[in-house]
């Protein structure tokens, strides 16, 4: 999603602008742009290619200055095109532009802003909500841009994240934040904002979070910060050491290949050097908390919703408390039957998902109080929303789809299970010990499923020609079947879609042909005897079968039946191993397409507007 950087410096800051928009280019985005102030004028240049590009643009054309802001654009309003790239400028009709912005989010009443300011004689050059906020600021600007940027937020509705200078105040930057992140940098006698502190690393690790409802104002030697009342507030620095070497590729092709291979690592560091599972490890409170709770709902988006339906089955079946599971967006909005005694669990790799942020607030505003994040952010808005939290190490996760986070949120998930069951008095020291101990294998186990790469690719070519597929899972793998479809429609854009495989026959049989790849998840567990019945039922429609079966299963390659052999049954953790497998295939798939496998079309990374 969009990603904002800033700096007002006594340096040219173009190439620290560049550089966080490179850092940034993860998140996904369509156009950039960058402004300055330069010698008594605002200069801008902005581009619908990469930021590599808008960087040649800014050589060429000489854009430098002491004060600026750069964006990435994810476009909502508007198409991707120049005139709608922020930065956005401001001034009346034949005045040289004097106020530059940018802006993440969206805002609601741009429609009714804009007619009112169209009223006083604003022209719109872009159809951006983003430009109603420019001129808004510059409407009410009287000589001091925090005052006017205090007054445009209190009439705007929505999400948004600004950083607004002007030409009139050029060693001045004020940003604010209402919904979507915002950081922050500060350093010696030159101060920097960021969508995150990934993109400032290397020019300052001394990072403030701003909190919803912050107005920030930025000059050389101090940063102010004040809360929505107005009141001035201290906001601790944190020393953030980001990691510069997630945003390297190393010997991977893409940021996706290094990710998937990361996961032994991403996992082992999420264990940490936990030795036992106790409720401990997702905060202080947690065994008050886990103890006087008597069900579990489960908010997330996308890939981390089907971390949480995988959770469904380790939770019940283990800890038997009942658990239900929630898309955010969906829930949000609809009438439900809540109860006190809930444990609500946000999971979420960026930890700033809007629609998992409103669906936590919402069931707050049930009463529903007990609240605990899995998260990868640990300085993120989730986080701090939530009582209790579990962070995944998974590391900064540059390529838009998800794999180190989903398996790192699995492992913590079963951590929580593990964690519920003892509480509870379900699980006896024996068996979590043993669990224990199959979690610790895990990176292990992870690394051999890695190894099946070859054959992977292998297969991979074959599905390249395909523009349809379907998975196949059943019990705690059908989460994984959602998992392995999303993973090859979000990259290789082939139409996947997944069924328990029980499912088959009520409906989904009706598209099996000699032209339809099935990808069978089949670990040797109970349901296997049923899997093979249905996989019986696709072959004889023809259908051709590509089976990742467990190693004791003893299934083997036949005619229009096609086996890459896993390792033995992994018991419960065996959804993380056989999630590995399916993010590799759909990743060599989109190699073969040819399509930009770390930067989908139309999909962003950290999705923080509604
Ligand atoms: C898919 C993917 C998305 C995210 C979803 C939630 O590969 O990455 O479906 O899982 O947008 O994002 P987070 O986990 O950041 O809340």
């Amino acid at each position: 999603m969009c990603g904002i950087v800033g700096a007002v410096a006594s340096r040219d800051i173009t190439p620290i602008l560049v550089e966080g928009l490179k850092r940034l280019e993860y998140r996904g985005y369509d156009s950039c742009g960058v402004a300055v102030y330069d010698n008594g004028s605002l200069r801008r240049a902005r581009s619908t290619e990469r930021v590599a590009e808008l960087a040649d643009h800014i050589a060429k054309d000489s854009v430098a200055g002491f004060t600026g802001i750069a964006h990435t654009r994810w476009a909502t309003h508007g198409a991707p095109a120049t005139h709608n790239a922020h930065p956005h400028f401001s001034s009346l009709t034949g005045n040289e532009p004097s106020i530059a912005l940018v802006h993440n989010g969206i805002i609601e009443n741009h429609e009714e802003l804009r007619r009112e300011l169209q009223g006083v004689g604003y022209v719109f050059e872009s159809q951006t909500d983003t430009e109603v906020i420019a001129h808004l600021v510059h409407h009410l600007y009287q000589g001091d841009l925090l005052d006017a940027v205090q007054q445009a937020v209190k009439r705007l509705h929505g999400a948004y994240a600004i950083a607004v200078f002007c030409r009139d105040e050029p060693h001045r930057i004020v940003a604010a934040r209402q919904g979507s992140p915002l950081v922050i940098g500060r350093g010696k006698n030159e101060n920097f904002l960021a969508s995150d502190a990934l993109a400032l690393a290397g020019t300052t690790d001394q990072i403030i979070y701003l909190e919803d409802g912050d107005v920030a104002d930025l000059q050389l030697g101090n940063v102010w910060i004040m809360d929505s009342g107005g009141k001035r507030i201290e906001r601790q620095i944190h020393t953030v050491h980001v990691h510069t070497g997630a945003a390297e590729l190393g010997p991977y092709r893409h940021f996706m290949q290094k990710e998937i291979f990361e996961q032994p690592r991403a996992v082992a560091d999420t264990l940490e050097d936990v030795e036992s599972v106790t409720p401990e490890l997702f905060g202080d409170a947690a065994y008050k908390i886990f103890k006087q709770i008597d069900r579990v709902l489960v908010l997330a988006c996308g890939t981390s919703y089907y971390a949480g339906l995988t959770a469904k089955y380790w939770i019940e079946s283990i800890a038997k408390i009942p658990v239900s599971v929630e898309i955010a967006s969906e829930y949000r909005y609809r009438d439900s039957v809540p109860n006190p005694n809930t444990l609500v669990v946000t999971i979420s790799q960026s930890g700033e998902t809007a629609d998992t942020l409103a669906a936590l607030k919402h069931a707050r505003s049930l009463g529903m109080e007990q609240t605990l994040t899995i998260c990868n952010v640990s300085t993120s808005a989730m986080v701090r929303e939530c009582k209790l939290a579990y962070i995944t190490r998974a590391g900064v996760e540059i390529g838009v789809a998800s794999t180190k986070a989903f398996t790192t949120q699995l492992t913590a998930l079963y951590m929580l299970t593990l964690a519920l069951a003892q509480v509870h008095d379900r699980i006896t020291d024996e068996q979590e010990a043993e669990q224990v101990k199959a979690l610790r294998h895990l990176p292990a186990a992870i690394s051999a499923v890695l190894a099946l790469e070859p054959q992977i690719i292998a297969w991979a070519d074959r599905f390249a020609t395909k523009e349809n597929a379907l998975f196949l899972g059943r019990g705690m793998h059908y989460p994984i079947a959602l998992e392995g479809a999303l993973k090859l429609k979000e990259i290789s854009y082939i139409h996947a879609e997944a069924y328990p495989a029980g499912e088959l026959k009520h409906g989904p049989l009706a598209l099996v042909t000699e032209e339809m790849p099935v990808i069978t998840i089949a670990p040797n567990d109970v349901l296997l005897e049923k899997l093979k019945s249905n996989m019986q039922e696709v072959r004889a429609r023809g259908g051709e079968l590509y089976v990742f079966a467990d190693d004791d299963t003893k299934i083997v390659s036949s005619e229009g039946v096609h086996v890459i052999r896993m390792p033995e049954h992994y018991g419960y953790l065996s959804p993380i191993l056989h999630t590995v497998p399916l993010q590799l295939l759909a990743y060599h798939t989109a190699c073969a397409r040819g399509t930009d496998v770390d930067k989908p079309r139309n999909l962003a990374k950290s999705v923080t507007v509604e």
